[in-house]
């Protein structure tokens, strides 16, 4: 359990795996003078021993956060993942221990959509087949299978942050847009929504894949979609590689039914730059075959450093805890009392009550109160018009269920 009140020159903040520069300009520029960057990823006791000093821990997907590891993080605050995935952290074993997580959900959606919206254009004009045949020494100069892509219609499977922001980018090339979702969404532009996912495929030229992994998308596109799609049409999957039969996608491609395709995710992915990728798609000249690049680009690293960054310094200098994946999400307006509270308990019956007693047993006034919870916990940030005498915040500390309690002074 932590209660202090720390400034930012005395937090330690430790940026793994080559986090954007932007990210310790972010810390810099909020007073954090303390940051320590590794170029790599740290395992076993060398992370255990680094996050036992740390206030803050900055990750990408190699840094593997167990119930373990945040088992030594007692100074620990908050955690960033700095990409869109928190699977590596133990996101659970995190809010036990009242650390909220943050990531950046939306910092690449703009690079995603820029290559499919490329990726589109490329498959109608078939100049994956072109390209690679020349390559080899070939000349492939013929419009036959080649086609402008206005006036085409393009299905968006999954119309959330990637999905609506292609929608747009395909309506002003002149695309007609089609969108299947499980949810009623707000079209945007001319877009209209479908009744189901056999009428999009039955009706897109090119279809464009933008949905989480769930149980309800794996293999959602496998022999039975492929053949509801249009003769000729194009497959792009830039979300995730459970989402496609691959052996399917193959034999739609071999027998010519799928004219082209362009896969950025798939179900098994090489480790690391030095494996081998291994597919049934390497054989096709008309499959555009990238390494889950999609959301890989300088703008969206910087992005993401600035965004996980912003988080984590507002939780520390506030309290909120707006878009936290594992959190009462709290936003709280600027701090003008004295003295903000902030307490993190597991979300059982009475606790608010406790804290209240003891701001009421010191004589103090509340002047807001602000209360989220959660399934397993409670976030309440209370600020009151004095300063707290240690007694009390001690009291506050000892209330049963209490995980944390912080005080922000101003
Ligand atoms: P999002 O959560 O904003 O949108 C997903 C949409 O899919 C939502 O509207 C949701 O209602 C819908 N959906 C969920 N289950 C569905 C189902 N069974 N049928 C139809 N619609 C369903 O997600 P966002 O940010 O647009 O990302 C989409 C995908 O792109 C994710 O899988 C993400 O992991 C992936 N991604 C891939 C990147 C890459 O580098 N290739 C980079 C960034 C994201």
């Amino acid at each position: 359990m932590i209660s202090e009140a720390l400034r930012p020159a005395a937090l330690n903040c430790l940026l793994l795996e080559g986090i954007h520069a932007s990210a310790v300009s972010a810390f810099e520029a909020g007073g954090y003078c303390r940051i320590d960057t590794r170029p790599a990823a740290l395992a076993g006791e060398d992370l255990m021993e680094a996050i036992a000093e740390a206030h803050f821990i900055g990750i990408r997907s190699r840094t593997r956060l167990s119930d373990a590891i945040l088992a030594r993080a007692d100074k620990l605050l908050a955690i960033g993942c700095f990409c869109i995935g928190t699977n590596q952290v133990d996101l659970e074993a995190a809010a036990r221990r009242g650390i909220p997580v943050f990531n950046a959900p939306f910092s690449n959606t703009r690079s995603v959509a820029e290559l499919v919206l490329a990726e589109i254009i490329m498959l109608l004009r078939g100049i994956p087949e072109k390209n690679a045949v020349q390559h080899r020494g070939g000349w492939m100069k013929s419009a036959s299978n080649s086609y402008e892509v206005r006036g085409k219609t393009l299905g968006i499977v999954g119309y959330g942050h990637i999905g609506t922001q292609i929608g747009v980018l395909a309506e002003q090339l002149g695309m007609t847009v089609l969108f299947h979702d499980i949810e009623n969404q707000l079209a945007l532009g001319n877009a209209r929504q479908t009744g189901s996912l056999a009428a999009l495929l039955g009706a897109a030229d090119v279809v464009s894949l933008h949905v989480p992994e769930t149980p309800a998308t794996r293999n959602m596109i496998d022999g039975a979609a492929l053949a509801r799609m249009k003769p000729g049409s194009h497959l792009i999957n830039a979300s995730r590689g459970t989402v496609v039969d691959i052996e399917a996608l193959a034999a739609a491609l071999e027998s010519g039914h799928i004219g082209g395709a362009a896969i950025d995710v798939f179900p098994l992915e090489p480790s690391g730059n030095n494996d081998d990728f291994v597919s049934p798609l390497r054989r096709f000249d008309n499959v555009i075959l990238t390494p889950h690049i999609g959301g890989s680009t300088l703008e969206a690293q910087a992005s993401i450093g600035g965004e996980v960054a912003t988080k984590l310094i507002r939780y520390a200098n506030t309290g909120a805890t707006l878009s936290a994946v594992n959190f009462p999400e709290l936003s709280l307006p600027h701090q003008r009392s004295p003295t903000r509270v902030l307490h993190v308990h597991r979300n059982v019956p009475g606790v608010l009550a406790h804290i209240n007693d003891v701001f009421s047993d010191a004589g103090i006034n509340i002047a807001a109160q602000y209360l989220q919870t959660g399934a397993q916990l409670g976030y309440v940030a209370t600020d009151i018009e004095a300063e707290l005498d240690a007694t009390y915040l001690e009291r506050l500390r000892t209330i049963t269920g209490t995980l944390r309690c912080r005080i922000l002074t101003t």
